[in-house]
């Protein structure tokens, strides 16, 4: 059985609004890419970074890894590192966001063995707000909490499923599906869920730095 990750790292983190993106922040002495990776360097035969142009030198020299260049949606940062892995035997394939540094290896190894039967499987959480649309100003409707998740990566699936799902929306000109559970649900096939990490946050704003930052250094993750 032949396992792969891809990391995303092809992002400038325009919401992060620093010079560099996000991913080569620094957290605790290292940068937020490098936990990322040290998550499956010993659970996959095979790893690509998915970097932004600019930097994929960088992450080459940097980390020792391969590296392609991104897409200019996430969706197609994804679809260039699925093309990379093609022609390799991959059975199954991890996908996750280099800006999720706090994922433990556990999760990793459980949604691998999961994935197995499940094909395409993905953590998440619920939500502990209340939810609510609104509209104009006003709310125009209310969410039933216990049917609303959060999802994160890494989504874990089946190399071939994934790939026919992104060939698919890529020959019907769709480009900007923000994570790749949803093409899984595009191709009308079933994506499994378990139950995600609340520690695995994604880095989007500074703010975010300084909350893992602090499960680091209380030792939470
Ligand atoms: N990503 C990517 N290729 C893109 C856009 C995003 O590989 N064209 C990656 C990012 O590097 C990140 C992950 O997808 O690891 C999730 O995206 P997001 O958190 O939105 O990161 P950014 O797009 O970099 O941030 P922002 O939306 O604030 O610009
Ligand atoms: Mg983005």
């Amino acid at each position: 059985m032949k396992k792969a990750a891809i990391i995303l790292a092809g992002g400038i983190g325009k919401r992060f609004g620093s010079e560099i993106p996000k991913q080569f922040a620094e957290l605790n002495k290292k940068t937020v890419i490098e936990y990322s990776i040290e998550k499956f360097c010993d659970v996959v035969d095979e790893m690509v970074v998915v970097s932004h142009i600019d930097y994929v030198e960088e992450i080459k020299n940097r980390y020792n890894v391969k590296v392609v260049e991104g897409g200019r949606t996430r969706q197609l940062s994804v679809k260039n590192g699925l093309d990379n892995l093609s022609g390799r035997n991959i059975d199954y394939v991890a996908i996750h966001d280099s800006a999720r540094p706090l994922v433990s290896k556990e999760m990793v190894v459980k949604l691998f063995d999961i994935v197995i039967e499940k094909k395409a499987v993905i953590p998440v959480i619920n939500s502990s707000s209340s939810l609510c649309r609104v509209k104009d100003g006003v709310v125009s409707g209310y969410l039933c909490r216990e049917e609303i998740f959060f999802i994160q990566t890494p989504q874990v699936f089946e190399y071939n499923l994934i790939y026919e799902a992104h060939k698919e929306a890529y020959l019907k000109n769709i480009f900007d599906f923000t994570d790749d559970s949803q093409l899984i649900d595009f191709i009308g096939k079933k994506v499994s869920v378990i139950t995600g990490e609340e520690t695995n946050i994604k880095i989007t704003t500074k703010f975010d730095l300084e909350i893992a930052e602090n499960l680091i250094q209380k030792g939470l993750v």
